[in-house]
């Protein structure tokens, strides 16, 4: 099977609600907001993504595209996946991940045009055009799409940018995107010394404040059964003793092939200290096997702000 091709163009983008507005003006109709979180593996060549969508399923995308900072064209194969976590799983397992990529993209659609307006955690705000090339084409249409489009946003030539969004969040410090090393070492460290002899699931947590001090707990069972604590439990008691504050990043780690997501009661535990953008790292041994959010985990939520107000 053929694969697609789109002409494409990226670019940092300053000023998005002032590209909003020329998009509209330039005809281009209002697709909405959608939440992404692209799961980039490792791979022999190409690229290889996992793109979990909301609104929205879930899609394995691979393609191949040069590296220019202009117009390029992008050949790329698109796979509708019905069960994203073994997807996700399967692939992390024979290849590893490389890079997670969580963004918020305003659509618009102009003639074959996709416009992206992306705000990518970590990044900052760009603009995106994906001309859809018909099968067969000579991409001349497409060409000429991108260039009308780039000269009624105002696009300069310092703002095109190359590569991929993972690319760039890879080349950055680990703040980025990735767990600060040291927290993922301590909630590790944490999973290694919990007590769990009635279940046999150690879970390590660890909480990074805005002000950059870390904390860490693990689960600790008992033989009365719900006298157990989770380890987020612990993680915040070892919090509030070290004088508290707003926590900044969370790491949750378990050795265990399951995804270790914390229970509903640890995620209003968070929520008290967590704001609801901070990422939440859940990890085994080897890998960060996901980057979440609170305000993912526990939407419509109810805090503190509730009580004051
Ligand atoms: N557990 C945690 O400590 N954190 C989580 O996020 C999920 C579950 C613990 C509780 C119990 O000791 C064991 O894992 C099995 O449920």
């Amino acid at each position: 099977m053929e694969a697609a091709r789109n002409v494409e163009l990226k670019a940092h983008d300053p000023d998005p609600a002032r590209t909003l507005e020329r998009a509209l003006a330039a005809g281009a109709r209002d697709e909405g907001l959608l939440r992404q979180r692209d799961t980039y593996f490792t791979v022999a060549a190409g690229r290889l993504k996992l793109r979990e969508e909301d609104p929205g399923g879930a899609t394995l995308i691979g393609y191949q595209r040069p590296d220019a900072g202009g117009e390029r064209v992008s050949a790329y194969r698109l796979v509708a996946v019905p069960d994203p976590e073994a997807m996700r799983a399967a692939l992390a397992d024979a290849n590893g991940i490389d890079v997670v990529v969580v963004k918020r993209r305003h659509l618009l659609l102009w003639e074959t045009v996709r416009i992206h307006l992306d705000e990518v955690r970590g990044l900052g705000s760009f603009l995106e055009l994906e001309a859809v090339a018909a099968p067969g084409s000579d991409l001349r249409r497409e060409r000429e799409q991108v260039a009308h489009l780039r000269e009624a946003l105002d696009i300069p030539d310092e703002a095109l940018r190359e590569g991929s969004y993972a690319d760039a969040l890879r080349g950055r410090p680990a703040a980025a995107g990735e767990p600060d090393p040291e927290l993922l070492a301590l909630a590790r460290e944490a999973a290694g010394r919990a007590y769990a002899p009635y279940s046999n699931f150690p879970v390590g947590a660890a909480l990074r404040t805005a002000d950059g001090r870390r904390f860490a707990g693990a689960n600790v069972e008992n033989a009365a059964y719900p006298q157990g604590q989770c380890a987020e439990a612990s993680a915040i008691g070892a919090l509030v003793a070290g004088g508290g504050g707003e926590v900044a990043e969370v790491v949750v780690a378990a050795p265990s092939s399951e995804l270790c997501t914390p229970c509903g009661g640890c995620r209003q535990r968070l929520r008290e200290f967590t704001p609801d953008d901070a990422p939440i790292h859940l990890v085994d041994l080897e890998r960060v096997r996901r980057t979440t959010s609170l305000g993912e985990l526990l939407p419509l939520s109810f805090g503190p702000g509730h009580l004051t107000a």
